[in-house]
């Protein structure tokens, strides 16, 4: 099989052919047997069978969750990541479950590896792309007047110019395949004040607006464009923050449903943003948090 330039290819026909049949066991059976991460797709609107995607950042953390996602509703997946290894690692899970998904080592925050990305995923997919998840994004915890230059540049090239120029360059791709979806993943700290976190919060905040302008703009092409903005999730970026066990009890207490959300949880949200059946949904940021942007004054004295 052709694999276009710097595609990390390591699936073959035969593994995404047994997953196929045992879609069709288990709908046929109605057996529960087999443990699938979803239920085979029964409806055209709940289903993403023949899509083509691009997640970014999708070896570890929120992207990770967001490939299986998107595979389990039966979309082709190209994903992409700095680590080479971890990405082989991820490829080759993935392929021998039988999920579709192909992958680019990519630093998303360097222009000329976004456009290798682009034109690799542009052949992978024959230059159609239904679906595009902006999930790579970074942070750097400090008060405003400490962080260097070099850091707020690192900052907004990560998090917005990158997710910005991505966006342009899958423009063509996204209108070439006559129905498309964007999402970003933002943050909480695009609408509320978060410590340590003003340029990442101004970052997340332009990402919103940039959700909302998008929808406007590519509505003509049927492209939709959406966000979401996660609270606290279980994975590698927030690992550290999260070790400290009085930091985690402050967490809970600012969140309505007193707990860490789950990549998964962020996932399900992002492939339902993607689905035919959120087919009216567009320029919407949906937080993801357990509740903690609506979180007013509950006092436990009375
Ligand atoms: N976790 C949270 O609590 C939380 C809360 C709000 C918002 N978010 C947002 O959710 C998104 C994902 O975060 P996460 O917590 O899942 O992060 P994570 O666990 O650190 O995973 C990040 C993923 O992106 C890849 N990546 C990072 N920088 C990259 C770059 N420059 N180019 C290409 N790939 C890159 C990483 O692989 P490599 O390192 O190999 O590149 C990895 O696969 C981010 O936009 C973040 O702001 C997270």
């Amino acid at each position: 099989m052709h694999q276009p330039q710097g595609v990390v290819a390591l699936h073959t026909p035969s593994l995404s052919l047994s997953l196929s049949k045992l879609r069709r066991t288990t709908s046929h059976s109605h057996s529960n047997s087999i443990t699938m991460l979803h239920a085979p797709p029964t409806h055209p609107k709940w289903s993403l069978q023949g899509m083509t995607a691009l997640v970014t950042g999708g070896t570890r953390g929120i992207g990770h969750a967001i490939v299986e996602e998107l595979v389990g509703f039966g979309a082709r997946v190209h994903t992409c990541a700095r680590n080479e290894a971890e990405l082989t690692k991820s490829l080759i899970q993935w392929n021998d479950s039988g999920f579709d998904v192909t992958g680019s080592v990519c630093d998303v925050s360097v222009p000329h590896q976004r456009e290798k990305l682009m034109d690799s995923v542009c052949s992978q997919f024959q230059g159609k792309l239904n679906i595009l998840i902006n999930n790579v994004g970074t942070n750097i915890r400090k008060p405003m007047t400490e962080l260097t230059t070099a850091e707020i540049s690192r900052l907004m090239d990560t998090n917005l110019g990158s997710t910005f120029h991505i966006c342009q360059l899958a423009y063509p791709l996204l209108k070439a395949s006559g129905i498309a979806s964007v999402v970003f993943v933002s943050s909480v700290s695009g609408f509320v004040s978060l410590k340590s976190m003003s340029v990442q919060g101004a970052t997340k905040g332009a990402i919103n607006q940039l959700t909302r302008n998008l929808a406007c703009e590519w509505a003509k092409d049927n492209i939709r464009s959406n966000a979401v903005a996660p609270w606290y999730i279980k994975t590698s970026m927030v690992e550290k923050v999260l070790s400290n066990k009085e930091y985690v009890e402050e967490v809970y207490s600012r969140t309505p449903l007193g707990r860490l959300g789950d990549p998964a949880e962020v996932s399900s949200v992002v492939a339902f943003l993607c689905l035919p059946a959120s087919s009216y949904i567009t320029g919407q940021i949906i937080c993801v948090d357990g509740g903690m942007t609506v979180n007013g004054f509950y006092p436990t004295h009375t």
